[in-house]
């Protein structure tokens, strides 16, 4: 009896040991997540005037920061893409956009069943492809596609050659591309003021850049479901801390027990946003690419190839691991 104790308690004790070795050994190596800085407090509210809406101006300086409450958004256009059919989710984008005071074009977003064969990246084979996912990723194509020939048209312009009609007037720096069942907080613009704030500070930019959000930028997420900080992907796992542009006492972010994505929320100041490098955020609800971007985004997920979902391979292309020839220099406001 006694000594069925003792091999008990002996095993016990191994068992423990193991467990705690195990732990050691395999356990994720814990970072203290630092103080980041630079850091700001979102401003008061405008002490004059509307706060949201299509007649707030914004409150930033430099004052050029205030661009980005234009009626693009501080992007020379917005793009939303949706199937044509699909007349409900426009009403409402148009409604709602008009409220909020931004000016969206659609983009005819296209069915996987009207895709063809020959049309599928190399790396492809359609059979492993569900027609949702061939849909979006041709739909999301097809609006950064749009931006890349705005370039094209403007040189045949100079070189005096009458074509390309309505978009010969487009010279597109820079657009946000939607989904079309997009929702946004009223205080879109003011938010977007601090996104500005923390792009321009990541980027080092000075005061007087060519985009509101500075410039060195490829793309900008500024809709998803949930992104990780770059320094938990695998890859950083050496890394110095990426370094983050802290919102801090953003009313705007929902409080800690309604907020949902990838952060680990509960160990940071509740009402805290973020802006850094992207590292690998699920779905493209809005973000927006400059012209160098949209090229970059037409060669690595079309023409060249074709890896994983739309929103995966975007999100991959920003990060520096895999076979990809060059890297999309993205920024993420999380969130
Ligand atoms: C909004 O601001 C951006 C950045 O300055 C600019 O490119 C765009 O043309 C502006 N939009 C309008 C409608 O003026």
């Amino acid at each position: 009896m006694a000594q069925t104790l003792r091999m008990r308690q002996i095993g016990l004790g191994l068992a423990t040991f193991i467990v705690a070795i195990t732990f050691i050994l395999w356990s994720p190596r814990r970072r203290e997540y630092q103080p980041y800085s630079p850091s700001i407090s979102t401003p008061a509210p405008a002490s004059s005037g509307p706060s949201f809406g299509p007649d707030y101006r914004g409150q930033s300086s430099p004052a050029n920061i205030n661009q980005v409450t234009n009626s693009t958004l501080g992007f020379s256009k917005i793009f939303v893409i949706g199937l044509p059919e699909r007349t409900d989710k426009r009403d409402a984008m148009t409604l709602t956009s008009s409220l909020t005071g931004f000016n969206l074009e659609w983009v005819d977003g296209v069915k996987g069943e009207a895709v063809p064969d020959k049309a599928i990246p190399f790396g492809k084979n359609r059979d492993n492809l569900p027609n949702t996912y061939l849909g979006s990723w041709r739909s999301h194509m097809n609006a950064v596609r749009r931006q890349v020939l705005s370039r094209r048209c403007n040189r045949l312009l100079t070189d005096n050659v009458p074509a390309c009609g309505r978009i010969v007037e487009e010279d597109l720096e820079s657009a946000l591309i939607m989904e079309d069942d997009m929702d946004w907080d009223v205080r879109l613009q003011s938010q977007l003021e601090t996104v500005a704030k923390g792009t321009r500070a990541l980027l080092g930019s000075g005061s007087t850049p060519n985009s509101p959000y500075g410039d060195g930028w490829d793309l900008l997420w500024i809709g998803h479901c949930g992104e990780i900080f770059p320094e938990q992907l695998p890859e950083n796992e050496d890394e110095p801390l990426y370094p983050k542009f802290v919102i801090k006492d953003d009313k705007t972010v929902p409080p800690l027990d309604k907020i949902t994505g990838l952060v680990d929320f509960k160990s940071h100041p509740e009402f805290t946003r973020w802006v850094h490098v992207t590292g690998a955020p699920i779905c493209s609800f809005a973000y927006a690419l400059t012209r160098r971007g949209a090229q970059k985004v037409l060669f690595d997920l079309s023409v060249d190839r074709l890896d994983a979902n739309f929103d995966n391979a975007l999100g991959t292309f920003c990060r520096n691991g895999g076979n990809k020839k060059e890297i999309l220099r993205g920024y993420t406001q999380n969130a």
